[in-house]
């Protein structure tokens, strides 16, 4: 019998990319897919240290596959992504059944480490590399959705963040690759491509040559046009924007190219000038509020979201107020929130004035109630419209149903088979509103 893997993937859209990528590697070396790790044979997490919750969740999965390894000797146990690279060897020593820790830079050498594993080693891979051009095949979870990554690593400093020390530093993709993954993708079946980097703003600046005005050769802007016509793909995203960086000719771009869809995610954390000075941000609300504008002057019902966190070092209630002034004012399609979580490794966690717990799951109740207040208004506006959804899958709980997105990134429910609809474009009629999903009728025979 062949043997059997698990993935449970942890965190951002980069590490869900990643676990794609080592599903891959580990089905091309001979494993088949498991959904229950308890009788699987290599269990991989892949994990996420954004925030303390995040990692101590990895903590008690991994001590409930550690027991069942002193009676399975031939189970393998992998820690792969961020809190691998955090932690390092301090991870051995604290699960000394674990047979390979590997950082976000590794994944697709998973083949060499296991090798490593399998001949009796104990492996550590979190040493600082240039990430090879992928020649992996990603299994991917989805086959009318995929995830392209861009620009690997950061380096911004933002005080409260740990991902430029677990991702490393900025390393960009050739366009030429990108457009090859993309076409690659386009035949086989392909419809939506989401673009990814976390800064992904930075793309290109860290490839070689500069324009005559001094621009890098190389921006996202030029990647967007780079990519756009490929036969087969109708949508393209991108993700996550750093509003330091983001420019009109990139809004222009938006705005002019059919298949890059109108939605922006955009972080902006705070709504306060000094907090958002003591976080390393970059911005100013006011910078922030003007990007909105011109977004809206090109693209008046471009959908926007973006990040938050409540309660970081120093914030005064009136801080917190101007946070909720800031969303009141832009109206947003959804916000992520987040307590601040002090992080091993980064500035803002060492700071005196830290908050208290108390206050800030106060504030974060409080922005959530906003969140959703402000997501339903924005919901609304679609009550009666027709919007194109583009059909990814069954509706799970409903099997009448099929479900998939609005190019506004809205999930939308429509009566159907995933046999006739699954990556076609729909027409639908939007029948019911809610914060976070629409449901809608079919209107006319499919498009495309
Ligand atoms: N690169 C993106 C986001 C990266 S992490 C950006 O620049 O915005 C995703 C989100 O997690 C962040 O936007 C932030 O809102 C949240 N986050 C990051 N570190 C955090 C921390 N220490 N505590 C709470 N939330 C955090
Ligand atoms: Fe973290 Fe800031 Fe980089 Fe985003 S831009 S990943 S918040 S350091
Ligand atoms: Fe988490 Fe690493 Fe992504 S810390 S949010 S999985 S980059």
């Amino acid at each position: 019998m062949a043997r059997r893997y698990h993935i449970t993937t942890f965190g951002c859209q980069m590490n869900k990319a990643d676990s794609e990528r080592m599903a891959g590697i580990l089905e091309t070396m001979g494993f088949e897919y498991e959904d229950n790790a308890e009788v699987a044979d290599l269990i991989l997490y892949n994990t996420c240290t954004i925030r303390d919750q995040a990692e101590q969740k990895v903590y008690s999965y991994l001590g409930k596959q550690a027991i069942r390894k002193k009676t399975n000797p031939n189970l393998t146990l992998i820690v792969a992504g961020c809190v691998a690279q955090q932690e390092g060897e301090a991870l051995l020593r604290r699960v000394p059944e674990l047979d390979l820790v590997m950082g976000p830079q590794y994944a697709n050498q998973l083949e060499d480490l296991l090798t490593q594993v399998f001949n009796g080693s104990q492996v550590v891979a979190t040493d600082p590399i240039h990430i090879m051009e992928d020649i992996t095949k990603p299994r991917r979870d989805s086959a009318v959705t995929a995830w392209v990554n861009v620009i690997y690593g950061c380096n911004e400093r933002c005080t409260y963040c740990v991902v430029p020390g677990v991702r490393g530093i900025e390393q960009s993709r050739t366009p030429d690759a990108i457009k090859a993954e993309m076409e690659n993708l386009a035949l086989q079946g392909y419809k939506e491509i989401t673009l990814l980097g976390q800064n992904i703003d930075a793309y290109g600046r860290d490839l070689l040559g500069s324009k005559p005005d001094g621009q890098h050769l190389h921006t996202l802007t030029d990647l967007l046009y780079h990519v756009h016509d490929i036969e087969g793909i109708d949508r393209i995203r991108f993700a996550t924007s750093h509003p330091r960086y983001f420019t009109e000719r990139l809004i222009k771009a938006c705005a002019e190219l059919p298949k890059i869809c109108e939605h922006f995610h955009i972080p902006f954390q705070s709504g306060d000038n000094d907090i958002l000075k003591a976080m390393s941000r970059g911005y100013t609300h006011e910078k922030y509020r003007r990007i909105i504008d011109t977004v809206r002057a090109y693209m008046p019902d471009a959908s926007v979201s973006g990040d938050a966190i409540v309660g970081f070092p120093g914030e005064t209630e009136e801080q917190f107020q101007s946070t909720l002034n800031l969303m009141q004012d832009i109206g947003f399609d959804m916000v992520n929130t987040a307590a601040y979580s002090p992080r091993p490794g980064t500035p803002a966690a060492l700071w005196e004035n830290q908050i208290s717990e108390e206050v800030k799951i106060d504030r974060l109740q409080r922005i959530n109630h906003l969140v959703s207040q402000s997501a339903q208004t924005r919901s609304d506006r679609y009550a009666g419209r027709i919007e194109e959804v583009l059909v990814e899958d069954q509706n799970y709980k409903d099997k009448t149903q099929v479900v998939g997105r609005t190019r506004a990134n809205r999930l939308t429910f429509l009566k159907g088979t995933i046999e006739e609809l699954k990556g076609k474009t729909v027409p639908v009629k939007i029948t019911a509103v809610r914060p976070f999903s629409l449901t809608g009728e079919q209107v006319v025979p499919v498009i495309a």
